[in-house]
């Protein structure tokens, strides 16, 4: 069984790549982004969804490996930036021979991309894919060192920026705030935990609202309607289902005066990142303040410990404030001020420190 593999051949720039990847036997059907290889090979997780049409998909995997190449050279790695995005089949199917044929397609780049969790995958999808390729991380871990499932170091990240955030912005502590958090998949459950635990009021919806429903175990989180989210009464939205949440209709009827949450690309599209400046909502770029799994994922393949992704994180918040205020000094987005700093840094070609 092997994963047919193709190259397609619009190519966006200098090192940029899409690898179409498709075996029937399987129903493995999705892409490889590469988006830049400059500070090294590109790391970035495996989408595993059902999308609408094949030009969405590519889409999506184009957008998600810019953002894993800004996410990497601002958090310091030695990773450029790369995303898998695979369609989930309509029929059935047998996972574990799915994600072996995806492992044999990730292994055919020869370390030009290397893969790890994201929406709808687990640990048990990336040792399927491990049983064909060492190009993967995001595998059980053993005890002290990095590894495992990246959503908890993702979560803490968020934690950390929201508290620095919440601070330089509304001049608050989280326990005097209220958080909305869209999606209570593995990211949003583990930060809804942390931000009970650091009392702030948390307001949850899903898609799926029995997951919603079941974060409020917690004290001080409730769940409510989707549809009732983004009115909420909260001082902080903390985006963490799929992309794209901040449009037009959504920044406009926003309450909260502060976005940091864990999803990938937030904004719809650049115009948003204004529309939120407009409306005097300070925005913590994702890419910044979901860093923390990456942080882990790169530490588990360069066989760091725990620790080291533990102090990693902890410099999430000092980027932070770096980018408010010089968003405050300049007047301008955040966001804007986020992708010139990645851009200074894979122009150099020189990491930052970690
Ligand atoms: P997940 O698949 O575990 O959870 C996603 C959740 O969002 C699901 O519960 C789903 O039902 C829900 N959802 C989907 N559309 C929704 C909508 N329109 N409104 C409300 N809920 C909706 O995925 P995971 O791992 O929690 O990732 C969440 C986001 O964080 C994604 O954008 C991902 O790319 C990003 N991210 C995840 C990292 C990780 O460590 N897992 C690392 C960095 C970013």
């Amino acid at each position: 069984m092997v994963a047919t593999f193709s190259t397609v051949d619009h190519r966006m720039r200098a090192t940029s790549q899409i690898h179409r990847i498709e075996d029937k036997a399987t129903g493995l059907e999705g892409v490889i982004a590469i988006d830049s290889l400059t500070l090294g090979p590109a790391a970035g997780g495996c989408r595993f969804w059902r999308y609408e049409s094949t030009p969405a998909l590519h889409a999506d995997a184009v957008r998600l490996a810019r953002g894993m190449t800004f996410k990497n050279a601002m958090a310091g790695l030695p990773f450029g930036g790369g995303k898998a995005v695979l369609q989930m089949p309509e029929g059935p199917f047998d996972r574990a021979k799915l994600f072996a044929a995806f492992g044999e397609a990730v292994q055919a780049l020869k370390g030009d991309y290397i893969s790890a969790e994201d929406v709808g995958t687990s640990v048990a999808d990336m040792e399927a894919v491990r049983s064909r390729t060492a190009f993967v991380a995001g595998l059980g871990r053993d005890e002290g060192m990095a590894g495992g499932d990246p959503s908890p170091w993702t979560a803490l990240g968020i934690l950390q920026s929201m508290k620095a955030a919440a601070r330089f912005a509304l001049g608050a502590d989280l326990s005097q705030l209220r958080v909305a958090v869209q999606g209570a998949g593995n990211v949003g459950t583990h930060l809804c935990g942390l931000l009970a635990r650091a009392g702030a009021h948390v307001i949850v919806a899903d898609i799926d609202p029995d997951r919603a429903r079941a974060l409020t175990r917690l004290d001080r989180v409730e769940a409510v309607p989707l549809d009732a989210l983004l009115q909420a009464d909260a001082d902080i939205f903390a985006p963490c289902a799929l992309g794209g949440a901040l449009d037009a209709e959504s920044v406009a009827g926003l309450k909260a005066r502060l976005v940091c949450g864990g999803a990938n690309n937030q904004l719809a599209n650049d115009a948003m990142a204004l529309e939120l400046l407009d409306r005097g909502i300070t925005y913590v770029p994702d890419y910044i303040a979901n860093a923390g799994g990456i942080i882990n994922v790169a530490a588990e393949y360069l066989g760091e410990t725990a620790a080291q992704v533990e102090e990693r994180i902890g410099k999430i918040p000092s980027r932070v404030l770096a980018i408010l205020t010089r968003a405050r000094q300049d007047c301008c987005s955040p966001a804007l001020v986020a992708d010139e700093m990645a851009a200074e840094i894979i122009a150099s070609g020189r990491r930052m420190a970690a």
